[in-house]
């Protein structure tokens, strides 16, 4: 079959154009992983209780006005749920899933995380004013998911 010259130039530029397109969607993805960019580490669900940092959860002074803040969400509660943070410490929350996905959101805060089962889903924060915040589930999570929340104090 014969082409005109001009025709397979265009169609070359075209399906160049169509590869460079479909690689920069790619590279994308992959750069992403299809998951929220926090999620690099991994752990075993079954096992959130043995292993560090969730052995041991709440409240961790780690350095001068910084703080790791351990956190495990269930089905349909967070814990531990007697957290107290002084007001601007920097604060690492780390929070993993024992079992579906849930999610984390300080109301009255920017922090909304997706908590997913076998990673370690991290944020930091520093809370700016003392008080009641409260941490609720906003993933659909099961018959419970509207009762799935809990309160962290900031102190003066
Ligand atoms: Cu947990 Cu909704």
């Amino acid at each position: 079959m014969h082409m005109h010259k001009l025709e397979k130039i265009w169609l070359i530029i075209g399906v160049g154009t169509l590869v460079v397109f479909l690689t920069i969607i790619g590279v994308g993805a992959f750069a992403h992983g299809n998951e929220p960019p926090s999620d690099l580490t991994i752990l075993d669900p079954q096992k959130v209780d043995e292993t560090p940092p969730f052995n041991e959860p709440g409240l961790k002074k780690i350095g001068e006005n910084e703080y790791e803040l351990i956190l495990i969400a269930q089905a349909f509660s967070f814990f531990p749920n007697d957290v107290k943070i002084p007001k601007g410490a920097t604060v690492h929350i780390k929070v993993t899933s024992k079992d579906v996905v849930h999610g984390l959101q300080i109301v009255g805060t920017n922090v909304n995380m997706m908590v997913t089962p076998g990673h370690v889903n991290s944020l930091t924060y520093s809370f700016k004013e003392p008080g009641n915040y409260l941490i609720l589930c906003n993933e659909y999570c099961g018959v419970g998911h509207q009762a799935m929340s809990t309160t962290i104090e900031v102190t003066e």
